[in-house]
């Protein structure tokens, strides 16, 4: 295992040790949650974690839930969750994120939202002082409206790259959704993008995760950081 997977495993082990048995888990998606759903099925076949209901927010997270024997419920049976743990593509010192790397940025952030703590795992490799210096905002749209919101995300300075498969046929979300990857460069105003994107009726999710994480856990070479919003 290489160091970056490691400081992903790291992330994720100390994430679970914060689920307690006869909670609602948000499960999210993505390389460093893999880890985490492999720890919570494992307490749970151990027996110690009971009463979990793990709520994913993918189809692959469903699957992965599945084989590691993770009880599964869904936000109409539990409509609130006690705690998600979720990835990110970049975190910044406000605790404000992008998320959306892997496709499954509506239902993480309904999951989200959703959620009394949002406790996000991640690598340093992860850490920036400005969304949108490392990473792409990844924002999700209806195929009716794409090339109308693809046309609007470039009137806002976005030079914008369809999602595709390999197959180069595009990619498409649970939702059955496109996702418009946009750079922007380093965004300085993240509530205003955040407010123009969702006054879009074609846009149904954009990755600017604002003001939704309470944790998040850091892993690198100086070891695991645990940081908190105040
Ligand atoms: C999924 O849509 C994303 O929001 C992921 O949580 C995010 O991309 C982090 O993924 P990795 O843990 O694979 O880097």
């Amino acid at each position: 295992m290489n160091e970056l997977e490691r400081f992903k495993m790291q992330s994720a082990k100390e994430a679970v040790s914060h689920i307690k048995s006869g909670m609602v888990v948000g499960l999210g998606t993505g390389s460093t949650v893999k880890y985490a759903l492999e720890f919570l099925g494992k307490m749970i076949r151990d027996g110690e974690l009971k009463d979990i209901v793990g709520i994913p927010s993918s189809r692959e997270t469903e699957k992965i839930s599945i084989e590691q024997g993770i009880p599964l419920g869904d936000l109409k049976e539990y409509s609130e969750i006690d705690v998600t743990v979720d990835g990110a593509d970049e975190v910044d010192n406000d605790l404000n994120l992008i998320k959306g790397g892997g496709g499954a940025l509506l239902r993480e952030k309904i999951i989200a939202q959703a959620s009394k703590r949002n406790i996000i795992i991640v690598d340093e490799t992860k850490i920036t002082e400005r969304l949108g210096t490392r990473f792409y905002l990844p924002v999700e749209v209806i195929p009716f409206g794409y090339g109308t919101e693809e046309r609007f995300l470039k009137s806002i300075g976005a030079h914008v790259k369809l999602r595709l498969k390999e197959d180069s046929t595009p990619f498409e979300t649970d939702q059955g959704n496109y996702i418009l990857e946009c750079n922007l460069g380093p965004i300085e105003d993240i509530e205003g993008l955040s407010n123009i994107l969702d006054a879009r009726a074609g846009i149904m999710a954009h990755g600017l995760f604002i003001g939704l994480a309470t944790d998040v856990i850091v892993s690198g070479a100086g070891g695991i950081r645990h940081i908190k919003r105040s």
